[in-house]
């Protein structure tokens, strides 16, 4: 019988997170967990049938007809993959005014954490190693300047064949960053126990080294 484990990967936006959850969790065999996905669909389908920020009521019902879940580290929403359209700027741009919402993110954790009780996971977000997975024997928190994460996104997005302007998604991370690291519930920030690994040093292969070496010696 393999232990049950689970994995937190936190940090600011585009710091490397999923790229790095992604290729650990291959090597352990977790099912990836990427929480920040399931916030973005909040906002996709708020977004889509114009329910504000303020409609608490409507959102909750909305999120309590929702199925969620993840299929080869897409999101599945509804039966459908949503993973391209959640990952457009238009979403970054209002998906941490809907994260800032204490009801929604107290749904979404509990569905979280339901998922982490299942199956063994990796999990990345903004909450994953103080609040989702508290318990968590293995905590990282990435980092890198917020020039090198915009530099990243601003690659990502343009291989994707989209229009993009660095220095608007260079304002777009510090302002998210600015919501999510302030916001009242559940903010960004580092667990005590996290390890903290600034990526700007190293390329993802190095940060997925560091990460795996640190889970294997604990395991032995
Ligand atoms: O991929 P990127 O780093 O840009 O962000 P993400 O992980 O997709 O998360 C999008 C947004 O969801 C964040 O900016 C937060 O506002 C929110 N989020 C959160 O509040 N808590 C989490 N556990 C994950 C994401």
């Amino acid at each position: 019988m393999i232990m049950k484990i689970s994995v937190a990967i936190d940090g600011p936006a585009g710091a490397g997170k999923s790229t790095i959850a992604k290729l650990v969790g291959k090597k352990f065999d977790l099912m990836y967990i990427n929480t920040g996905a399931m916030y973005r669909a909040v906002a996709l389908l708020a977004k889509r049938n114009g329910i504000d920020t303020t409609n608490i009521d409507a959102l909750m019902t909305m999120i309590d007809n929702m199925e969620m879940h993840f299929e080869n580290d897409d999101l599945i929403l509804d039966g459908v993959n949503i993973q391209n359209e959640i990952t457009m700027p238009e979403i970054s741009e209002i998906v941490s005014n809907y994260a800032s919402i204490p009801e929604v993110r107290s749904k979404l954790v509990t569905l979280q954490r339901k998922m982490s009780e299942k199956y063994n996971v990796i999990m990345d977000g903004r909450d994953i190693g103080t609040v989702v997975l508290k318990n968590s024997k293995f905590k990282f928190f990435l980092t890198a300047s917020p020039e090198e994460r915009a530099r990243r996104r601003y690659t990502e997005l343009l291989n994707r064949g989209l229009d993009v302007n660095y220095d608007k998604l260079l304002e777009d991370i510090i302002k998210r960053d600015h919501i999510d690291s302030t916001r009242a519930v559940d903010p960004l920030k580092k667990a005590d126990d996290a390890i903290e690994i600034d990526s700007s040093n190293y390329n993802i292969t190095e940060v997925t080294e560091i990460i795996c070496n640190f889970i294997e010696n604990a395991l032995q």
